[in-house]
């Protein structure tokens, strides 16, 4: 039996990765859970059966030996953490984004290479089953030539932008540098190595005054593609919508009701819209039918269960990981550049706000 332990004990590790280990059962256990914050950490292992908790790495690592460590905590940790279990030999899977900025991913990445441990980075997007299929339609040449994409992303106000406390608002550029890696390494997925990038946020909502920016756009460029962005922090609502086009079709993707649908709408006359309309609707009436069956039979697997189950089996059999440091760098330095021109415009704005004071 392997063991696994996981390092922080907040939202994503209780929603998501501990339940995922939980499947995986039959072949790992969760032997420790460690957060700094030791009652937390208590607290979570009762609920969740895990029989240990401690609030000191070291420690754990040394007393309970896990075969794979698992980062669930805020991005300015990653690194150090990382390097700690790397240097222990363990395998690490990493949440998004890997870490902060390019000089803490190569730490890790050097740590990788004099360890026995590798690095996996939880790219979640690339597990989803929707893009999976959408990457293989576009490989075949189904959409013709691949020409473009774009991605809407909601995130409800509620969940980081209200809190002041959340780390989220004290990322460069604001909340937008805990969704973006999504957007990023999705990006990149389709439209290759992203060699510009242009963003620009707008602050809309003045009673979060913590809070830089509640809307952002983004244009990233591939060589031969583009995906453009709007990602925002304003409603109560969450969506996840992606869409990409080639010269011969177009592709709309639910990432959370995981439908995907073939759109399809070559004739401008009202017959042929109408028809293509109601194709539409079959498809996303069919595809949500299909998957909520799937769901209520016990079929579902999740981002998260797949990400971990292939870092799983990808570790124990000494298989290339399914998303490399490599990879977790390049969103890095690309969000990294996001973050940096949001910053400057938000300080431009501070200047011209003092000019007019
Ligand atoms: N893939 C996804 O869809 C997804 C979704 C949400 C969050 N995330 C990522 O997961 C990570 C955690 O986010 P979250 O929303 O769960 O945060 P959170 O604030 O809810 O939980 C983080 C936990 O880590 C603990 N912690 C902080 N520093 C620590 C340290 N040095 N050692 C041990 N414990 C420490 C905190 O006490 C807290 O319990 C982030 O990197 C975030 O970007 C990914």
């Amino acid at each position: 039996m392997y063991k696994a332990a996981i390092i922080g004990a907040g939202f994503i590790s209780t929603r998501r990765h501990l339940p995922a280990w939980r499947r995986l059962r039959r072949s790992v256990r969760v032997v420790a859970l460690c957060d700094r914050n030791r009652a937390q950490a208590e607290a979570v292992s009762r609920q969740f059966g895990v029989p240990a908790a401690y609030d000191d790495l070291q420690q754990m690592l040394e007393t309970e030996r896990p075969d794979f460590v698992d980062i669930c905590t805020p991005p300015a940790t990653h690194a150090d953490i990382a390097v700690t279990a790397l240097q222990a030999d363990r395998h690490v899977l990493i949440e998004k984004p890997m870490a902060m900025n390019a000089a803490e991913c190569e730490r890790i990445i050097q740590a990788e290479r004099e360890s026995k441990g590798r690095v996996t980075v939880a790219h979640t997007e690339l597990f989803h089953q929707s893009v999976i299929e959408a990457r293989q339609r576009i490989r075949r040449g189904d959409l013709g030539r691949f020409t473009g994409m774009r991605i809407f992303y909601s995130t409800p106000v509620t969940l980081m932008t209200a809190d002041p406390g959340h780390f989220a608002n004290r990322l460069p550029g604001g909340t937008i540098g805990e969704t973006s890696p999504h957007v990023v390494y999705l990006s990149g997925a389709f439209i290759g190595p992203i060699r510009g990038v242009w963003s620009r946020g707008q602050k809309i909502l003045p009673e979060y005054p913590w809070s830089p920016f509640e809307d952002y756009r983004l244009e990233l460029m591939g060589d031969c593609a583009a995906s453009s962005a709007a990602l925002t922090y304003t409603s109560k609502h969450s969506a996840f919508l992606l869409e990409l086009w080639g010269t011969e079709g177009i592709l709309k993707i639910d990432m959370q009701s995981k439908v995907l649908v073939n759109y399809n709408r070559v004739s401008q006359s009202p017959r042929g819209i109408g028809l293509s309309a109601f194709k539409e609707a079959t498809q996303i009436a069919a595809g949500a039918f299909t998957n909520g069956v799937g769901y209520l039979a016990g079929r579902f697997r999740n981002i998260h269960d797949r990400l971990i189950g292939e870092f799983f089996e990808r570790s124990v059999n000494g298989r290339e990981p399914a998303v490399t440091s490599e990879a977790g760098r390049e969103t890095v330095l690309v969000m990294n550049r996001i973050g940096k021109q949001l910053q400057s415009q938000a300080k431009r704005v501070d200047a011209l706000a003092s000019v007019k004071q």
